[in-house]
This record gives C-alpha cells, structure tokens and sequence, in this order.
C-alpha cells in the first residue's frame, strides 16, 4: 500500500553521501565510499527507477490510476520501482529469480508488488539465450501495452542519464574535483556509464575500474559478463572502462567482514566486491589518489546469508544493526 511516506520519500532520491573509509585510507591514498542505502528505498537503483518512472509519465506511457509496470530485477530495481510506482499511483510486477533473499521478496510484497519467481541465475541474463525473467517480463507486457510499462532498466536510456545527471556531478563536487579513481560494481552499466561518462568530462584522466563478479556468483546486483552478454545500455559505452576487475564471493565476502570490524559499516556483498577492487588497484597507485567506489546497498537484506555463509553470528548482526554506524531508517520502515 502506497503511504505518503513513500510518496515524499521519492522526492529525496540522490544526494547520497560520500564518506572516507579512514581505517584504509594512508597519507598519500584516501579512500572515499559513496553511501548508495541512504536514497528511501535504500540502494543505488533508486535513481534509475525514479528517472525511467519519470521518463514513462513524459512519454505518456504510463497512466496513474490502471498502468502497471513490470520489471525483471534481481532485487533492488524492484524494490525501488515498487516504493516509487505504487506512491505514485501505479502497480508493480517484479519478475524476480527465486534464489533471490528472502529479506528482498518479502520487502517487495510489503511495498505492494506482485512477484513472478523463476529458476534464473541471480542476475538475469541478457541477449541471446535471454533468461526466464527477461522473457517472462516481455511476454507478459507485450500483448497489452495499454496496461503494461516495461522500464527495461537493461536498455532504457533513462537508467544511464539517472547517473550522468546526478551520481557523476555528486562525486565530482564531494571531492571537489579531487577524485582520480572511480570503482563500481556492474549490473545494467547504468551507473558506470552515467557517472563516468560525466567524471571523464571534467577531467579525462579519471581512471575508471569496472568490477563484474565471478561466475555463479552470490554477490546481487552484479553480473559476470561471460555468463551473460553486456546489456544493450552497457554495450552503447563501455569504453569508459579503463580496467576490469573480476571479484571473486570469497573476497567479497571477506571484505564485508572486514568493513564492519574496521569502519563498523554494515555492507552488502557487492559494496565487499567494490571495496576489494579498491584496495587491489591501489597498490603501487601514485601520491595524491583518491578513489571512489559506490556501496550500492546496505547488508539488512543479507542478514540471512550471512549466517548461512557464517559470515556473522546473530549477536554480531544484532549488534551491527542495533548501533548503526550509517544505517538510516528507509522510506518503508515508516510505514
Ligand atoms: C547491489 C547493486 N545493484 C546495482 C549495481 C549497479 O548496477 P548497474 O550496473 O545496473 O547500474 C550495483 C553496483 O555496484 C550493485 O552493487
């Protein structure tokens, strides 16, 4: 059920702050992390639902009140898609792989959406050989465009200017134009893209490291590009990739641990992956560096696979989530 909360929540998207992780950073490398669970919905995908909702009622493709949108999402585009949507008036359907968390299914249902589970790897594939969850969305929305909107966050352009007209510009004046390195995690590429496209505007030579997971991965968000080919949005700017980085769940994993014993930050697995990458590229990196990797997601939706992987015991996240360092309420604990 849509609240008001929701509603207003929607408006704060973005902004998001950028903290230096002081336990990594040394005299001559600083590390900066850019907080992505502070937008409402509590992960970097608000941008891009919030932008392709937008990009939809301008395109008058969207109607308030008997448009439904569905998405294939691995967990937080719908989530996002659903706390905005269903604020603004709009259902949501979310085809969603089953082995996908719990925490992420039950979080949907609460924020009114409908789910169709598939069989799929956690990250759906694109292309030839599309997954269930791609296929599924498309067969369901096709016959009947004068209900169904399909954002398609693997193709929509919206997705890219969500993070070229605001991550990027976010980054650039946090850092006061200081930042020389930009880590992140892919899924569509969207904020890859977005924000390096806009960084390497101001200044060319922004290095620029994409970091895609193993293959059969646990890390949600990500994708591995031999498992599945790039998204079409990706494909439009990859160049802007200067270097590749393959995290493996061991590392990423580990390097949750180590955030939240170091930086008392509780992390999702691909902010481990992000954070690995960071500290890998700065080795042998020159005085004056300052690298900026996006934490797409906080860890409360984890919590049950990181007992499962024994990650942390139950009085360990208790404790995280009980003295939050940089843990804020989200739009759907208001409710
Ligand atoms: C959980 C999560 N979702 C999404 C993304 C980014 O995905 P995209 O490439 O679709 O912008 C990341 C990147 O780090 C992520 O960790």
């Amino acid at each position: 059920m849509a609240t008001l909360a929701q509603a207003k929540a929607a408006e704060r998207i973005g902004n998001t702050p950028l903290i230096e992780l002081t336990s990594f950073s040394t005299k001559s490398i600083k590390f900066y992390a850019k907080l992505e669970w502070y937008n409402p919905f509590g992960s970097v995908k608000d941008r891009p639902a919030y932008w392709m909702i937008k990009d939809g009622e301008r395109k008058g493709l969207l109607k308030k009140g008997s448009s439904i949108i569905i998405e294939p999402s691995s967990g937080n585009t719908g989530i996002a898609l659903a706390g905005i949507a269903t604020a603004l008036g709009y259902k949501v359907e979310i085809v969603i792989p089953e082995k996908v968390s719990q925490e992420t299914k039950l979080l949907l249902r609460n924020l009114g959406a409908t789910l169709h589970e598939t069989t799929d790897d956690l990250c759906p594939r694109v292309g030839a050989g599309t997954d269930q969850s791609i296929a599924l969305a498309k067969a369901i929305s096709k016959p009947r465009p004068d209900i169904y909107y399909m954002p398609n966050q693997y193709e929509n352009e919206a997705n890219f200017l969500s993070h070229y007209e605001a991550t990027g510009p976010e980054i650039w004046e946090q850092t006061d134009g200081r930042v020389t390195h930009f880590v992140t995690g892919c899924g569509t590429g969207g904020t890859i893209t977005g924000t390096a496209t806009f960084l390497k505007e101001q200044n060319p030579d922004i290095r620029v490291i994409a970091v895609q997971a193993q293959k059969n991965h646990l890390l949600q968000g990500l994708r591995n590009f031999e498992e599945s080919s790039m998204p079409d949005l990706f494909l439009r700017r990859k160049d802007v990739a200067d270097e590749w980085f393959t995290a493996t769940n061991d590392e990423s994993f580990l390097m949750v641990k180590e955030l939240a014993e170091k930086e008392k930050l509780f992390v999702g697995p691909s902010s481990g992956a992000v954070m690995s990458a960071m500290i890998k590229i700065s080795q042998g990196m020159n005085s004056g560096s300052s690298i900026v990797g996006i934490f797409a997601d906080d860890g409360r939706k984890f919590k049950t696979l990181y007992q499962q992987l024994k990650l942390f015991d139950e009085s360990q996240i208790a404790n995280l989530t009980a003295n939050p360092k940089h843990l804020p309420s989200l739009a759907f604990d208001a409710d």
